[in-house]
């Protein structure tokens, strides 16, 4: 046993001596090539351009150190070729694009990957991204977008893992994984680019590049963590922000990019801005001109220019004019060669574009995507059990985005190609007799001239199914909308159908939790799915048709309306919480005293509550849990925090449940959230069984940046839920000593 374990030891030893060794390998290398580096060969590695064969010419110069945009391998080839055979140097280009939920296949919309809580198959999927990507030459995404969003006004909350940090992330370091692979210098490995360095979710009103007005407490406890997470993890890349935070814009903030980034966190990676960023400091008003705004970029630690050329065109006269150190830019450009060297681009350049078609769209891929979609439908009403439809044969499909191969894949889905989508019309008629009537035809239509018809058809079917939801420009960057309700006439299409008196499935596909509060209130079942991707249509007929239980849940709370935005579960309360107790609009008498309704912290239209709070969805069957016990309910700073209890399957249906562990801090240093997500994990039962399930966290991980700004655990009252939504659950008390 003994030398068992020595031989372990040594292992890891020898694993850890070699992983040493070729940091330092990749180090010498870095900076033997940087002393042969002029000035202006450094500053070529520091930008980038999009752009394809056009740039060949630049790149043969050294002028360019990565282009973006580019996916065709054969131009790819080309700005490489003369890059690394026509350059001094003969450094290659590294090649960025958007590959956000999918290359090729595309996979439900990040916020649909975020409801599927499986972050294990979150990470083939960016597995499935890397592999089709690369094989057009592609080796750095854009991806994954960590900015936590609370609004749904905000058309990029689409992007991220919604609103919780502790599930973005979760799915960032999944994503992370999934893309980079085990070995990095492999062909198939993507460097993943962790975006928008920071806050970019919390801008104003959900307007997309509107200010932001962050603490460092709020940046910290709940920004920062998955950024942090993801550079631990080994995140090869970081994308500054669009916005300003208190008034500096992220790309000149040199607390952010230096004393957090670099010497707080150690990230040796490589900083690019967000497509002129640099140059937007000049809308801003943080920069007067071009040249200021590179040189605040540069100071401030960005190592590489998306776009607004500054970088290329004022660097030298500034490092001439003694505004930016040198020294500053040989430290941007190891971070930048140190990159190319991780990816083993200097060994293997180019892209075999024989194998490129090859690499997409392989059953496997399109299984893990139809596997993402199903387990990312959220099902929000099923009143009587009208779902699944399994003792129907004709059904009349109707809704502007039932057959929309284009609109289902969603925002940023630039290379997912349409003719590959399977839409639910195309699953559906596999399986029922299908009596199609679109309605509408598109999401925005206000026509409702095609309505009668849908009635008319209703008639002969034995139930309906509406697919209503945004098209995919409605969601995404520069997307925003101050309205959520469905748009066009959708909504009149529902009442519509539900008029017919037949049992009406509404399902939702969108890029965003929209208020669907009436909508509701016409069917008797909804399912909701964000964008759901390739093979979304497959994987929701799955649904309908009962092959599967639905046990997608939300990752952002549903609004009642979006007056009620900014609305997140891990809200900390006010000095006067609603106890239940509000009046709303139709009950306030008239004249009525001004104290008369009492004086809680709600609104007068929509009260307190969401529509839907985070972590919601509903299952074929039903779940119960009992016998929630912990270890012991006095623990140390460094205890462990052990919770076991059953799980029942109590329907009769097998189904699959996300368990999700809260805690709260009772009394801290600062107010703290009324609920924290802490884990999460999908539990699959047949119909009638019971698993005995244990949790075990470690106290360190109830810690929070205090009132002093450190980052412990302090000592007091806290309480326990297991439940399967952030509203449900009976709090179990314990203390930390
Ligand atoms: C977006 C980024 C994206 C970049 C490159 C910007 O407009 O904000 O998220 O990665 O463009 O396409």
């Amino acid at each position: 046993m003994r030398n068992l374990k020595l031989t372990a030891l040594g292992a890891l030893a020898c694993i850890l001596l070699a992983g040493c060794a070729e940091k330092d390998d990749i180090e010498r290398k870095v900076d033997e090539l940087l002393s042969k580096m002029t000035l202006r060969e450094k500053i070529g590695q520091m930008h980038q351009v999009s752009g394809g064969a056009d740039l060949a010419e630049a790149a043969a110069k050294g002028e360019i150190g990565s282009i973006l945009n580019c996916v065709d391998p054969d131009q790819i080839n080309a700005v490489q070729r003369a890059a690394v055979e026509q350059s001094r140097l003969g450094i290659p280009v590294i090649v960025g694009r958007d590959v956000i939920h999918g290359f090729r296949t595309i996979f439900p919309i990040p916020l649909g990957l975020a409801a599927t809580f499986d972050p294990e198959l979150v990470e083939q999927g960016a597995r499935v991204a890397a592999v089709e990507a690369t094989a057009s030459g592609v080796r750095w995404t854009f991806s994954p977008m960590l900015d936590i969003a609370r609004d749904p006004r905000w058309g990029r909350v689409a992007e991220g893992s919604g609103e919780d940090p502790y599930l973005d992330t979760q799915m960032g370091v999944a994503m992370v994984r999934g893309y980079q692979g085990d070995d990095l210098a492999d062909a198939s490995s993507m460097a993943a680019c962790i975006k928008h360095f920071v806050g970019y979710g919390a801008v104003e009103g959900g307007r997309d590049y509107n200010s932001t007005m962050i603490s460092e407490r709020s940046l910290r406890n709940t920004y920062f963590p998955a950024f942090k997470a993801c550079v631990d993890a080994g995140a090869l890349t970081l994308m500054t922000s669009f916005n300003e935070i208190d008034g500096i814009p992220s790309t000149g903030n040199d607390f952010l990019l230096r004393d957090v980034l670099r010497k707080e966190w150690g990230f040796d990676g490589m900083v690019v801005t967000d497509w002129n960023s640099s140059g937007e400091m000049i809308a801003h008003g943080f920069a007067k001109d071009l040249k200021q705004a590179t040189e605040q970029s540069v100071n401030a630690g960005v190592d590489m220019d998306m776009m607004s050329f500054g970088f290329i065109n004022f660097i030298e006269e500034l490092v001439a004019e003694g505004k930016i150190k040198e020294t500053t830019i040989d430290d941007a450009v190891r971070n930048i060669l140190r990159l190319k060297f991780r990816l083993g681009l200097f060994d293997n350049p180019y892209v075999d574009a024989s194998k490129t078609r090859a690499a997409a769209y392989t059953p496997e891929s399109l299984e893990a995507a139809r596997r993402s979609a199903a387990e990312s439908a959220i099902l929000l009403k099923n009143d009587g059990g009208v779902l699944p439809l399994d003792d129907v044969r004709t059904i009349l499909v109707t809704g502007p985005m039932a057959d929309a191969p284009y609109d289902q894949l969603g925002t940023w889905a630039f290379d997912g190609e349409p003719e590959h989508t399977v839409t639910p019309l195309a699953a559906l008629r596999e399986r029922y007799d299908v009596i199609y009537e679109p309605g509408l035809a598109y999401s925005r239509d206000r026509n409702t001239a095609d309505l009668a018809k849908v009635r008319a058809a209703a008639a002969r079917a034995e139930a309906v199914v509406v697919f209503v939801g945004e098209e995919a420009i409605l969601s995404g960057e520069a997307h925003s909308l101050s309205v959520l309700n469905l748009q066009g006439a959708q909504s009149e299409l529902i009442a519509e159908a539900a008029k017919s008196g037949k049992p009406v499935v509404v399902v939702v596909m969108a890029g965003r939790p929209l208020t669907i509060e009436r909508d509701l209130a016409n069917c008797d079942a909804m399912l909701y799915s964000f964008h759901p991707g390739t093979m979304g249509g497959e994987a929701l007929a799955d649904i309908i048709e009962g092959k599967i239980s639905p046990s997608g849940k939300t990752p952002i709370t549903f609004l009642r309306d979006a007056g009620q935005a900014p609305f997140y579960y891990n809200h900390n309360n006010s000095g006067r919480p609603c106890n239940g107790t509000e009046t709303l609009l139709e009950d306030i008498p008239m004249q009525a005293g001004q104290t008369s309704l009492g004086c809680t912290s709600y609104y007068l239209d929509t009260g307190y509550g969401p529509l839907f709070p985070f972590g919601y969805g509903l299952s074929y069957t039903t779940f119960e849990y009992s016998g929630i016990a912990l270890d012991s309910t006095t623990l140390s700073k460094d205890g462990v925090l052990g919770v076991e209890f059953d799980l029942t399957n109590t329907g009769g249906r097998d189904g699959v449940e996300v368990v999700q562990l809260y805690t709260r801090d009772l009394v801290g240093s600062v107010v703290r959230p009324v609920r924290e997500l802490k884990r999460f994990e999908r539990v699959a039962l047949a119909a009638g069984e019971t698993k005995h399930l244990r949790f075990e966290i470690p106290v360190a991980d109830l810690a929070f940046w205090t009132r002093d700004m450190k980052y412990e655990v302090e000592p007091g009252e806290f309480q326990l839920w297991v439940a399967g939504d952030s509203a449900s659950g009976e709090p179990h008390a314990f203390t930390v000593e």
